[in-house]
């Protein structure tokens, strides 16, 4: 979807002031303010514990904020039960009737809804035919794949045609090769179907192939909501910068700022100068964030301008088919990643000290870790 599209796209969800406590005294949400577009896939992603699935569950209605009002299109929902707040829900577990067919599985939404008998079946015939499941619809649930039955929970999340539709961790249960597959399959009935879809992982590859925007979970609090490419590129912490990717931390203390700059001390010895993204000033503790593919490896006798050169001795190299990795030691941190082309990690040789260096603008300055 294009930007545009989404900037103007009115709130569906509104969290204003939400928090939420079980035992009266531990925020397990603490202060979240999250406006949620008509149409957009957005994730939540965050460790386990973060407070995901507790977010997901006042908006289900399953759970009741201790403080603060859900808005659905613009109503508050607080009161509202959740069968009535039009949302389809898909889980982990599938959550399927056993006794009951995959059709029957697919009608269930319709029935508590009564809709007439012509309608259930034009609707469930369909759902089956978008799960590409036609000629299952008379198994029951124990006859199928997990990757099938959670076609079958998709199905009837979307059967009723709901205005908003909340998965949490739908994907957790099945194997790496299918969860990829299945990934895509949702991000397509996403893109055909128009829905606005509520998300929760704790897998970031998964958030950044799916979503529009990702809201980071840390301890109850949103740390930064963006883009996937903005999460990636324009980290605002230290959290979200390792949380998101592969990533280097250097820890040093910050000599001067000029501007968008700073120029930062390594605690391993050496200097260099980073983006001043999260830093108060000169004399602060910071933790550089360099990417491994932002770095080059800087050949014997090339003189490079020198702003960001650094010895690093070669532990090991990482063979991974499509690329390589040299691991290195880097101002006392031991496990320092370079992405190489495959081939050139041969020429490394453990023990020996090579030169690194890396563009001041690929290399963050923010907070100690
Ligand atoms: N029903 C509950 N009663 C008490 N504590 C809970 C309940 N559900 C979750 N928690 C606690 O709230 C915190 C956040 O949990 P949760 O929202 O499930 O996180 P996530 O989905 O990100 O893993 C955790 O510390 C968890 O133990
Ligand atoms: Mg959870």
């Amino acid at each position: 979807m294009e930007a545009g599209i989404l900037t103007s796209a009115p709130a569906l969800v509104r969290f204003s002031g939400i928090q939420k406590t079980y035992d009266g005294e531990h925020l397990v949400v603490k202060s979240l303010d999250l406006d949620i577009r008509k149409g957009e896939f957005i994730t939540l992603l965050g460790p386990s514990g973060s407070g995901k699935t507790t977010t997901l569950m006042m908006l289900a209605g399953f759970e009741v904020p201790t403080r603060g009002e859900i808005y659905l299109a613009d109503r508050p929902i607080k009161n509202v039960p959740p069968h009535k707040r039009d949302i389809g829900m898909v889980f982990q577990n599938y959550a399927l009737f056993p006794h009951l067919t995959i059709a029957e599985n697919i009608a269930f939404p319709l029935s508590v809804r009564s809709t007439s008998k012509a309608e259930t079946q034009h609707r469930v015939s369909a759902a089956l035919r978008m799960i590409k499941m036609e000629t299952l619809a008379q198994r029951r649930p124990g006859q199928l794949s997990g990757g099938q039955q959670q076609r079958v929970a998709l199905a009837r999340a979307l059967v009723f045609n709901p205005q908003l539709v909340l998965m949490d961790e739908p994907l957790g249960a099945l194997d790496k090769r299918l969860r990829e597959q299945m990934q895509l399959e949702i991000k397509q009935l996403h893109e055909t179907m128009g829905i606005t879809i509520v998300y929760v992982t704790h897998d970031q590859s998964e958030a950044l192939t799916m979503s529009d925007r990702i809201a980071v979970f840390n301890d109850g609090i949103v740390q930064q909501i963006d883009r996937p490419d903005a999460l990636y590129e324009h980290p605002v912490n230290s959290f979200v910068a390792h949380f998101i990717g592969e990533n280097n931390v250097l820890k040093g203390t910050v000599e001067t700022v000029d501007k968008q700059y700073c120029r930062v001390a390594l605690a391993g010895g050496g200097a260099v100068t980073a983006r001043a993204v999260n830093v108060s000033g000169a004399g602060a503790s910071t933790s550089l964030s360099v990417r491994p593919e932002r770095i080059n490896i800087v050949p014997d006798g090339t003189s490079s301008d020198g702003t960001n050169r650094l010895p690093a001795k070669v532990q090991n190299t990482i063979y991974l088919g499509d690329h390589a990795l040299a691991v290195l030691d880097v101002a006392g941190n031991a496990e320092f990643m370079v992405k190489v082309q495959p081939g050139a990690h041969d020429s490394l040789r453990p023990g020996e000290t090579i030169f690194i260096d890396f563009r001041p603008e690929d290399c963050l300055a923010l907070d100690p870790v």
